[in-house]
């Protein structure tokens, strides 16, 4: 699968030790950064991140921040981005099943390498179910576009 990833200084190290870990399962992942421990601003990472999903040049997108929350408010602002706060292998499971997240977020100060990789690879691994959910999807589309998601 084609993922782009991306972090802040304070999810650099666990952002890099995920994209090896996933480039050694096979996935080609592109790296946009940061690359160093330097400040840098997260809606900068999270942003490249929602836009390589978003035109396509990646099927899902990974962006960390320090808690994932920067990051994720920050995607979600690209239109297209389903961005998805993740903690744990259940919430990322269900960010694909229901809500087809197309960027998964999760915070590099609250878990250690292996478990950012045992997130992703559940939630790389997970389709989304469709049916219901997608008309779901449809109305957040609608507010994505400026109209209301009531009928
Ligand atoms: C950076 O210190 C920190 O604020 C950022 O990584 C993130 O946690 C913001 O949501």
């Amino acid at each position: 699968m084609r993922i782009a990833i991306g972090s802040d200084h304070a999810a650099v190290r666990g952002k890099d030790r995920l994209r090896d870990g996933l480039r050694a399962l096979g996935h080609q992942v592109e790296d946009l950064g940061t690359d160093g421990e330097g400040p840098v601003d997260y809606p900068v990472y999270a942003e490249r991140v929602g836009r390589a999903v978003a035109e396509g040049r990646a099927e899902l997108g990974i962006a960390l921040c320090g808690t994932g929350i920067g990051a994720s408010i920050a995607a979600n602002k690209v239109r297209g981005v389903r961005a998805a706060l993740c903690h744990d292998p259940h919430t990322a499971e269900m960010s694909r099943r229901h809500n087809d997240a197309n960027v998964l977020c999760m915070g590099g100060r609250l878990h250690d390498p292996e478990a950012l990789e045992a997130i992703a690879r559940v939630w790389l691994a997970t389709p989304f179910e469709g049916g219901r959910h997608q008309r779901r999807l449809d109305l957040i589309r609608h507010l994505e576009e400026g109209d209301s998601a009531q009928a």
